[in-house]
C-alpha cells in the first residue's frame, strides 16, 4: 500500500561533497554539500544557502574545488556541515587536514580527500524557487593514485566514499555491486 507523504526533498542517495574555497585573508574554508549534482559532462551545479561563508568565497574568488569524502574523513566532512567560517575564522585549521593551491583555479585542494574537481564559476543564479545557485565548469579532476584501477578509472570501492540519506540524516557506506548501467536491463529489452 503506497502511502502519501506530501512535498519532501526525497531523492537516494545524496552525495557528500565537501566544496573548498578561499577566505578574504587567503585561508580555506570546506563545507559539506548534499544538494549538488552534475548537469553536463563538465559542468556541476550547486545549491547553497547565500549566507553560507563558502558563498561569498565563490562570488568573490569565482571558482571552487569539490571532493569527494572518504569514510576515513567521515568525522571532518560532517563537521564541515557544522561549522561556519562565518562563525569560526580556524575552522579548517581545527580539521587538521591539508590543503595546497590549484594550479587551473583560484580555490585550494584539500590534499586528504581522494577525488578532486577544480571548477571555474559560470553562471550565478538567483531563482525566486530555488535560490542561489552557482554553476561551475569542471576544469580538470585529480585522483590519489590508490583509487585507480589498471585502466587507471576510478574505482568506486577503493574510492570508499560515503552517502548522505536525506531521510534520517544518516551517512551510509556503500554496498556490493548489484547491476551494470546499460546491461542489466537487456534482457527485458529483448522480450
Ligand atoms: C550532510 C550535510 C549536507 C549539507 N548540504 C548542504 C547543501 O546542499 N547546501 C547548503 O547550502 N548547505 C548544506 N549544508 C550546510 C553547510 O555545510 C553548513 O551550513 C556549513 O556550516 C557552511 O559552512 P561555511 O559557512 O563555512 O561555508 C549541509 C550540511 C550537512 C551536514
Amino acid at each position: 500500500m503506497l502511502k502519501d507523504l506530501g512535498v519532501k526533498p526525497y531523492v537516494f542517495p545524496m552525495p557528500v561533497l565537501m566544496i573548498a574555497t578561499y577566505n578574504d585573508n587567503g585561508t580555506v574554508d570546506v563545507m559539506n554539500m548534499a544538494w549538488g549534482g552534475l548537469c553536463a559532462e563538465n559542468v556541476i551545479a550547486l545549491n547553497l544557502d547565500e549566507e553560507h561563508m563558502t558563498s561569498k568565497n565563490i562570488v568573490k574568488r569565482q571558482a571552487f574545488t569539490v571532493s569527494i569524502a572518504d569514510i576515513k574523513h567521515l568525522e571532518e566532512a560532517d563537521f564541515f556541515g557544522i561549522a561556519s567560517a562565518n562563525t569560526m575564522p580556524d575552522k579548517f585549521e581545527r580539521s587538521g587536514l591539508r590543503a595546497k593551491q590549484s594550479s587551473r583555479v583560484d580555490a585550494p585542494i584539500i590534499e586528504d580527500f581522494p577525488l578532486t574537481l577544480e571548477c571555474k564559476v559560470i553562471d550565478i543564479q538567483h531563482h525566486p524557487v530555488t535560490g542561489f545557485r552557482v554553476m561551475g565548469e569542471i576544469v580538470n579532476v585529480l585522483a590519489e593514485e590508490h583509487i585507480l584501477d589498471e585502466q587507471g578509472t576510478v574505482d568506486p570501492v577503493k574510492l570508499n566514499g560515503f552517502i548522505f540519506d536525506q531521510f534520517k540524516g544518516g551517512y551510509y557506506a556503500i554496498g556490493k555491486r548489484v547491476g551494470k548501467a546499460w546491461e542489466s536491463g537487456n534482457k527485458i529489452m529483448r522480450k
